[in-house]
């Protein structure tokens, strides 16, 4: 059972072993026990204190002892910014559920690449994963491209990371910092769910203006591991991401030889059914980033790199409302993934581990069944409940893969959703 310490992004020190932590200086001339210090930096040394994100490790082994990656031969459904393998597409894309693998495939080769936007190399944009694995990884990975905020959908994942364990099942998440070193195992025995990989600014959450000084995710319900580690010198295999491939290596010990960390740049969790959901109280849904969780700004404000967005179960009271999200056309993109339950804004079709796409500028909204449900609904107080659909929204175009788009799991057909609607009817 592990400890967890409140707060998103808070100055943490934390020690497996009392007595690892140096007292009152990050490196001192002898670190207790012979520990290595090492600093890991989330941002630049110069970056503002407000943003300023980096944490120091003590460590049985220095991280710089390793042998030279070379090119790792699995992962090859792992794609990066630039997405340039097939045309951006401006159609509106669905996938049935992500199929989980026949053979033996861990977290990292049961990695998917459904698409994304920007470039690694420009440290702007996402990559969008899926995950369908049924063994549990005897390897460490990092990305080395962006922070990892994984979604599951399906199963427990135990995910041992450098600065501590942290278990996240269904409804919760998890983010690890760019460069953290992790292995993710699957008490169920399998799993599946959603990663946003992020390349740009780091997560953070997003400023409350009139709401005040409360609400949406709460920060003391982030969750980051104490430390804990493992004294093991049986070699293991490290793969990590780096400007869009993966390379691996071998070491001759656990990387998760982390004794002793403090800092405020640390992998961490959170609880989605804690959201503190706001919405109406008298008409008009109001727009979608009222359910943002964590934002990564851009260089415009308020114009995200990447929201990550939920849609809880959530009373709907309001009065003369369309009440399921509106027709739409935005200047962002919408990436879509359902945790559990449905999506009320469509009927069918789209289903836990499956996904769609809504590119800038192109035409959405709710399919014909559940409009003509809304709109004859009598408008009572109705709860939504058993649901977790998220969205991932990002300023830039999507482009799926190729896999995504030759993939059998996409649906065709799902341009018809919108086919069948009546013109409205003028006055003679
Ligand atoms: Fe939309």
């Amino acid at each position: 059972m592990t400890n967890y310490l409140p707060g998103f992004a808070n100055h943490h020190a934390t020690e497996a072993v009392s007595g690892a932590l140096p007292i009152g200086r990050n490196s001192p001339q002898k670190v207790p026990f012979g520990l290595y210090a090492e600093q890991l930096s989330g941002t630049a040394f110069t970056a503002p204190r407000s943003e300023n994100r980096r944490a120091w490790l003590y460590r049985l082994r220095p991280t710089a002892n390793h042998a030279p990656f070379t090119a790792y031969s699995g992962g090859k459904l792992v794609r990066s910014g630039p997405f340039d393998e097939v045309p951006p597409s401006p159609n509106r894309l669905r996938w049935d559920p992500l199929p989980m693998p026949a053979k033996p495939t861990d977290w990292l080769d049961g990695l998917v690449t459904y698409g994304g936007g920007g470039d690694v190399g420009a440290q702007t944009g996402v990559g969008i994963h899926l995950y369908a694995a049924n063994r549990s990884m005897e390897r460490a990975f990092f990305s080395s491209d962006g922070e990892m905020l994984i979604v599951p959908e399906r199963g427990r994942l135990v995910i041992d990371t450098e600065m501590g364990r942290i278990e996240v099942a269904p409804l919760q998440i998890a983010l690890i910092p760019r460069g953290v070193r992790f292995r993710v195992a699957l008490p169920d025995g399998e799993a599946r769910g959603y990663v946003c990989e992020n390349y740009g600014a780091l997560f953070r959450l997003p400023d409350l203006g009139p709401i005040g000084a409360n609400g949406l995710a709460n920060p003391r319900d982030f969750e980051t591991p104490v430390a804990w580690f493992e004294d093991d010198d049986r070699p293991v295999q490290v793969v990590q991401k780096f400007g869009g491939g993966l390379w691996e290596t071998q070491l001759d010990h656990s990387p998760f030889d982390v004794v002793a960390w403090h800092g405020n740049l640390a992998p961490c969790r959170y609880d989605l059914t804690r959201f503190n959901t706001i919405n109406t109280v008298s008409f008009d849904h109001p727009d979608p980033s009222i359910f943002t969780v964590l934002t990564s700004p851009s260089d415009t404000p308020g114009t995200a790199n990447c929201d990550f967005v939920i849609f809880p179960p959530r009373w709907m009271v309001a009065e003369d409302t369309f009440r399921p999200p509106w027709f739409h056309r935005n200047v962002m993109s919408e990436f879509m993934g359902l945790i559990q339950g449905a999506y009320d804004a469509k009927e069918g079709g789209f289903a836990p581990g499956g996904a769609s796409l809504h590119n800038q500028m192109n035409g959405h909204g709710p399919d014909q069944a559940s409009y003509e449900k809304a709109v004859a609904a009598e408008l009572k107080p109705q709860k939504v409940d058993n649901t977790m659909a998220f969205m991932f929204e990002t300023r830039l175009p999507v482009r799926p893969t190729r896999w995504a788009s030759e993939t059998p799991t996409a649906q065709l057909d799902y341009d018809d959703v919108w086919s069948g609607f009546a013109k409205a009817r003028l006055p003679e």
